[in-house]
């Protein structure tokens, strides 16, 4: 093994140094300046011909802090770095800016960039986030706006999210009872549990069932549920990740340079291997008769006329809309928490809101977060100040354009950094503040989790802007006003402060955020698990059948 993989690393060393040369001699005698009146290309670094910046980016990874450490040194709002012979990457952290190419270009801008990820993962673009401007976007979104989230089915599908809910709640409740004494309270990880929570919230919605396998005693996530959210993390980390062949299109299936293909490819296989059997099971459910009425999503889409949905359609949409539910919800929980249990009175002003507008004597529930300004608030700060990804997904140009004085060619990938929105101090008065105020208005205006106005992204705007606003804003909003409301949070004992540090990496807190939770309502109304009843049922059977 040794003696071959040294020498295709000198190969790969040997034919990227002849890129080198060759490129530079290249651009020395052949290429002579033009002088049109085109305007130019926003600053960027210079590429070579042919491979463009690609070096640089691979010898700079993380490639979202070398594009982010870019745009500092040439000092701009927009960048431009050209990646293989042919594709300029547009970087844009300017609100102003980002308004141009997503609402007043909107339509220049509303295709996505084909890769081999996005093109594994939607089994060639049937589906919906991940697929080009074409027929087949347009059929898959529209079928998502009008027949998965619309208001009516957001209403239908309310009591499985109750229920989810109230899951949480018992959850939490016997992980504290079950490691240590309910008024010592007990040790909780954010992380785990907000993945958790919103995989299940989406399994629930599609499939109907929380778990593929039995799950735990307590409600917690089985193995099979761990191996799903996990991959599904997989997936996300690695949809975009500046692969080699996302700019040498002819590598594709040729190469695995960086081993990305073989990660994506096993993620996506992992997850399929629990979604596909329910599928197709319940496919020949509704051609057998067997199945009569439509109780998730999952039947909806099998039952969707015109157009009929294919069973590939099916299940690629299946698999993105797990990708759209988790990554963003989750990661806003674990932030919004750590900032909270950092700042305590952010945390007591968020728990006397709940205890105004709900007491002590119900649950929170969705009828109530109309009401919950300040806890939407804190939401949003998190969504603003530490987003899940640095970029919005990539949006692709069809058309040469002009944005702000710059030449934008036709097929450019067009990236909004989140934390150059979200972060910037000509947008935000002392942005890295977390201050939930600073999206409350003195009126008494409804918070909205959305910013069409681009000085942050949270679902983004357009045509290609996020369907699920509805859905998102709800199960992330009610998420933390139930751990607010049904548990008093604090640090562990040895602890003075959440790190408030992010991975080098990516955009998540370095490290997984593990508090003290401590019941804080009356015990009746803290919600039983399926097992914690049919614990009840036995031991009421036992002593009837004692007495
Ligand atoms: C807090 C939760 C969520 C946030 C912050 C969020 C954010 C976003 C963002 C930033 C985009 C990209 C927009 C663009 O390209 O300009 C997007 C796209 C999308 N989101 Fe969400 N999303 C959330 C939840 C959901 C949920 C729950 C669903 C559905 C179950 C969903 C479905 C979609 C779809 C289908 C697209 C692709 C739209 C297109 O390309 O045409 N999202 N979302």
């Amino acid at each position: 093994m040794q003696p071959s993989s040294s020498s295709s690393m000198a190969i790969q060393v040997v034919s990227i140094s002849t890129i080198i040369i060759i490129s530079i001699f290249f651009r020395k005698y052949f290429i002579k300046k033009t002088t049109t009146n085109q305007p130019g290309l926003p600053p960027g670094p210079t590429p070579l011909p042919f491979i463009g910046c690609t070096i640089q980016m691979l010898l700079n990874r993380p490639t979202f802090r070398w594009i982010h450490k870019l745009m500092d040194h040439f000092n701009t709002p927009i960048l431009c770095i050209k990646l293989g012979p042919s594709t300029h990457v547009i970087a844009v952290s300017s609100p102003n800016l980002a308004c141009e190419f997503l609402r007043k270009q909107d339509v220049v801008f509303s295709s996505r960039p084909e890769t081999l990820s996005t093109y594994l993962v939607s089994d060639g673009y049937k589906t919906t986030i991940l697929s080009p401007n074409g027929n087949q976007w347009k059929k898959m979104r529209t079928i998502l706006i009008h027949d998965v989230l619309a208001p009516p089915m957001h209403k239908w599908l309310q009591p499985t999210r109750d229920d989810e809910a109230n899951h949480l709640l018992s959850y939490i409740y016997n992980q504290i009872e079950k490691k240590d004494t309910l008024t010592d309270g007990g040790l909780v990880n954010i992380r785990n549990t907000s993945q958790h929570y919103f995989g299940n919230l989406i399994r629930m919605m599609i499939f109907g069932t929380r778990f593929f396998g039995a799950g735990m005693e307590d409600g917690g996530p089985g193995e099979e549920e761990t191996e799903h959210v996990a991959s599904v993390f997989i997936i996300l980390k690695y949809l975009y990740a500046f692969s080699i062949s996302d700019f040498f299109p002819w590598l594709r299936g040729k190469t695995d340079f960086e081993g990305h293909q073989k990660i994506i490819g096993t993620a996506i296989q992992r997850v399929r291997k629990y979604q596909d059997p329910l599928i197709d099971e319940r496919i020949q459910m509704w051609k057998d008769g067997v199945r009569k009425l439509k109780e998730d999503v999952l039947d909806v889409l099998i039952n969707h006329e015109s157009p009929k949905l294919t069973d590939q359609e099916i299940k690629a949409q299946i698999l993105e809309l797990m990708l759209a539910a988790i990554d963003n919800s989750s990661n806003a929980i674990e932030w919004a928490m750590a900032e909270m249990i950092n700042d305590p009175t952010i945390l007591k002003r968020a728990v006397a809101e709940l205890d105004k507008e709900v007491g002590h004597n119900r649950l929170v529930e969705e009828r109530d977060l109309p009401q919950l300004n300040y806890i939407k608030a804190c939401i949003k700060e998190a969504f603003r100040l530490h987003p899940f990804a640095p970029f919005n997904i990539p949006h692709v140009s069809m058309r040469n354009t002009t944005v702000a004085g710059y030449f934008i060619p036709k097929g450019s990938h067009v990236l909004l950094s989140r934390p150059g929105l979200g972060r910037n101090p000509n947008a935000w008065t002392n942005p890295m503040r977390f201050d939930p105020d600073r999206h409350v208005d003195a009126k008494g205006k409804q918070v909205v989790l959305s910013d069409n106005d681009l000085r942050m992204l949270s679902f983004s705007t357009g045509r290609r802007g996020c369907p699920g606003v509805a859905l998102g804003s709800t199960i992330t909003t009610m998420m933390l006003a139930r751990m607010v409301q049904g548990f008093s949070w604090e640090l562990p004992q040895n602890e003075s402060g959440v790190n408030l540090v992010e991975n080098h990496d990516d955009l998540a807190l370095a490290k997984p955020l593990v508090v003290i939770a401590k019941p804080r309502l009356p015990h009746y109304l803290y919600p039983k698990t399926e097992n914690d009843e049919e614990d009840d049922r036995r031991q009421s059977q036992e002593s009837l059948i004692d007495r």
